[in-house]
């Protein structure tokens, strides 16, 4: 492989991916296409932003145009898509911005890999998608890459009819394509409207923790650079039109994980016990809430030798530190735009 084209690498999980390919990849040249919504935001690779393997391309999925002339201009070997409209609540306001970036940008991509690479079987489309397509477990059970599709959120809806499209091109035209399904991220730089930097970001303020519902519901999860790790092997490895499936075998209910959550972050702030955990407050529930996600990996780990390197209690502290150290980045992805939504998620709490 030679040139790779990263979409969405100035989010959460594609500023890891798009480091991690950079540093180890020295011979490669990774071309990173980036709306820059919301949550996309350069100051996520300042550190590998001059490296002479690296170049920003700001750009969005949705005008095919413009995909069409970069694909003309550009022999890309292969495509590592994770541009996304990505947080479920976002997607119960407006489900048709989901629909579009989510289904009608991974068509367009499809649609423009298939014109330019004319049937060659070298070239790998990757999609990088979730295991919300699967729906919702009760206590018992994994997901598996055979389970059915069950999405039940506007968000995981989006990314099933985008793994559908992608699937399509695979069957209908050859298309080499690549899907891999990955349970809940965390790490640093994620977007604090999501459960773990949210709740970092309101211990910091002294605002209120929201928990929905109960805190009953579970969630497996995965440190960021495990996952940037299994993407780099799904890519060189993975055979073409499978599925894989990547987790952390990490469940927490939501609830167990602030509590932990407020006693790291009570330590590292030299508070006294139970300082952080005076703000969980018990908010009404999100419509639809899924009850559980657990992901079985096996696969991944058996045919490509993958396996989670870093355990939780560590993860969660490199975490911790991160935004500790990193209040500056908290403050601007908390203005402007985002503003406006966080202050009007919280009026009707
Ligand atoms: P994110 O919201 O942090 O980043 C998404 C990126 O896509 C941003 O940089 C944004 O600017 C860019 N983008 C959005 N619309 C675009 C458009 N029209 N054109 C070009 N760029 C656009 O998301 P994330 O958490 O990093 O997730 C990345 C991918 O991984 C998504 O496809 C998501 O569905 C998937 N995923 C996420 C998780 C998770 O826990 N966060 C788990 C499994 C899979
Ligand atoms: P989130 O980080 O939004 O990821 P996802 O919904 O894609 O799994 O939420 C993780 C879990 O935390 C989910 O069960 C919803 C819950 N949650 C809260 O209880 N309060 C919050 O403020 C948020 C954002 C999430």
């Amino acid at each position: 492989m030679k040139k790779l084209l990263v979409t969405g690498g100035a989010g959460f999980i594609g500023s890891h991916v798009v480091r991690r390919l950079v540093t180890r990849y020295p011979e490669y040249s990774i071309v990173n296409l980036d709306k820059l919504t919301y949550a996309g935001n350069l100051e996520n690779l300042r550190d590998i932003e001059n490296r002479p393997n690296y170049s920003f391309l700001r750009g969005d999925i949705l005008e095919v145009n413009f995909l069409r002339d970069l694909f003309q201009r550009e022999d890309y070997d292969a495509v590592i898509h994770l541009a996304a409209e990505s947080h479920v609540d976002r997607s119960l306001e407006n489900p048709s911005e989901f629909a579009l970036t989510n289904v009608v940008g991974t068509l367009n991509l499809l649609h423009v890999a298939k014109e330019a690479w004319k049937g060659n079987t070298d070239k790998r489309f990757y999609h990088i998608s979730t295991d919300e397509v699967y729906g919702s477990l009760g206590a018992e059970g994994y997901f598996s890459e055979s389970s059915p599709m069950d999405p039940r959120s506007p968000y995981s809806a989006s990314k099933a009819g985008s793994d559908h499209f992608v699937s399509a091109f695979y069957h209908s035209f050859g298309l080499p394509t690549l899907i891999s399904r990955c349970s809940n991220n965390y790490g640093p730089n994620h977007f604090p409207e999501k459960l773990i930097p949210l709740m970092i970001h309101n211990i910091l303020k002294g605002r209120p923790l929201p928990v929905y519902g109960k805190g009953e519901n579970v969630r497996d999860w995965l440190y960021v650079e495990d996952h940037a790790a299994a993407i780099d092997v799904i890519l060189h490895k993975g055979k073409p039109g499978e599925v894989y499936n990547i987790g952390g075998n990490n469940e927490w209910k939501n609830i167990d994980l602030v509590k932990l959550l407020c006693q790291i972050m009570d330590r590292k702030l030299g508070q006294p016990g139970g300082a952080s955990e005076r703000l969980i407050t018990f908010v009404k529930d999100r419509p639809g809430h899924d009850l559980r996600y657990a992901i079985d990996s096996s696969r991944l780990q058996r045919e490509l030798g993958w396996s989670p390197t870093v355990d939780f209690p560590t993860g969660l502290e490199k975490t911790v530190d991160w935004y500790l150290q990193n209040k500056e980045w908290l403050d601007h992805v908390t203005s402007g735009a985002y503003r406006d939504y966080y202050d009007r998620m919280y009026s009707h709490r």
